[in-house]
């Protein structure tokens, strides 16, 4: 059976892009391979977080797992920094990395900017998320394209190492899917959705009552040609809405084109809103129910135990090849 890892900062603000890009894979994925799914805390304190709000986004992001269809029963659910492997293989991994390679990722250059005194951690961020993938033996990494960088890290490390250290780890893939590996922004099409953009009306978080949902849709930015067609360089804003449309309907881009041929931009939108909300309703029906329950601390600790169990073979076997400890 083949392994699958993925993980998810525990900030707020979980967005459409993170679920159609990532999220809704882990379901899928959970039926025919071994899936473990984290709560990335470590990563999240790379930036100024707020005790508090921390801990509690932690527990939000676990009841947002189960209630969008990850069954602990079936999958590994915990967080990350009670395994405490992820860091000690993260320190071992910056051994094998080189400035230059950490220095060329554009998520760290983007992210450098908006800080005023970047840590090392956030410098550091890629290494850790190797850590991560490669302590379970990972083939499979879901996740949105803006991580392809780093997954391509995780595997020149996995192979440099293998190639110093004989057969250490497993080198991952990335699994991205068809529509909503890149969910825009709906004020800026041409920027990513984020959780952090001040702009409320830039995403539509997963569970945004069905009104605001109405409203970032029908304000979303589109062009004055009023035309219904798919076109990223001439249309970006259009184009996010359909892709958007297509991955919550099913339906492929050029099927939606053709439906609407004729009609006019809040036709469209109208009907985005009742696909998007239908599909949304289901999450926040189970969400509240979830996250006030006393079963979510427990998966998470049960996850904790069996994750360490699997990352402690790794960390054993990676100290033999590396000639570390007694
Ligand atoms: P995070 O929390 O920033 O994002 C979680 C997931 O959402 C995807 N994503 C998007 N997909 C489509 N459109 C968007 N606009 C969009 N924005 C975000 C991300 O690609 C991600 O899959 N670095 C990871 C967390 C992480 C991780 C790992 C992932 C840490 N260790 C190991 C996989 C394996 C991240 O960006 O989280």
């Amino acid at each position: 059976m083949s392994r699958v890892f993925s993980g998810v900062q525990p900030t707020g603000n979980i967005h459409i892009g993170n679920y159609l890009g990532a999220l809704r894979q882990f379901v899928d994925l959970q039926n025919d391979s071994e899936c473990i799914y984290c709560i990335v805390d470590m990563h999240a304190i790379t930036v100024p977080q707020d005790p508090k709000e921390l801990k509690k986004h932690i527990l939000d992001v676990a009841a947002l797992y189960m209630a969008i269809g990850v069954d602990p029963k079936k999958s590994i659910v915990f967080v990350q920094s009670d395994v405490k492997q992820h860091a000690e293989l993260g320190w071992i991994l910056n051994c094998n990395t080189y400035m230059g390679e950490l220095s060329r990722m554009t998520q760290y250059k983007q992210k450098k900017q908006k800080s005023e005194n970047p840590s090392v951690g956030l410098f550091d961020y890629p290494v850790l998320m190797a850590s991560d993938i490669l302590l379970y033996d990972t083939d499979t990494v879901p996740v949105g394209n803006d991580q392809k960088q780093h997954i391509e890290l995780a595997r020149d490390i996995a192979i440099r190492v293998n190639g110093k250290y004989g057969k250490t780890f497993v080198v991952p893939d990335g699994r991205f899917m068809k529509s909503g590996a890149r969910v825009m922004s709906l004020d800026d099409p041409t920027s990513k959705m984020s959780k952090s953009n001040p702009n409320e009306k830039s995403r539509i978080c997963l569970l945004d009552e069905p009104n605001k949902v109405k409203k970032a849709i029908m304000s979303a930015t589109t062009d004055s040609e009023g035309v219904i067609r798919y076109s990223v360089k001439e249309k970006p804003g259009i184009s996010n809405l359909l892709d958007i449309y297509s991955a919550f309907s099913g339906k492929s881009v050029a099927k939606l084109v053709k439906e609407y041929e004729g009609h006019g931009y809040g036709d469209f939108k109208k009907d985005l809103v009742e696909v998007v909300n239908q599909s949304l309703d289901p999450i926040r029906n189970r969400y509240q129910e979830i996250r006030q329950s006393q079963e979510l601390v427990d998966s998470l600790k049960e996850g904790a135990e069996k994750a360490s169990e699997i990352a402690e073979k790794t960390i054993k076997r990676v100290k033999k090849n590396m000639g570390l400890g007694l």
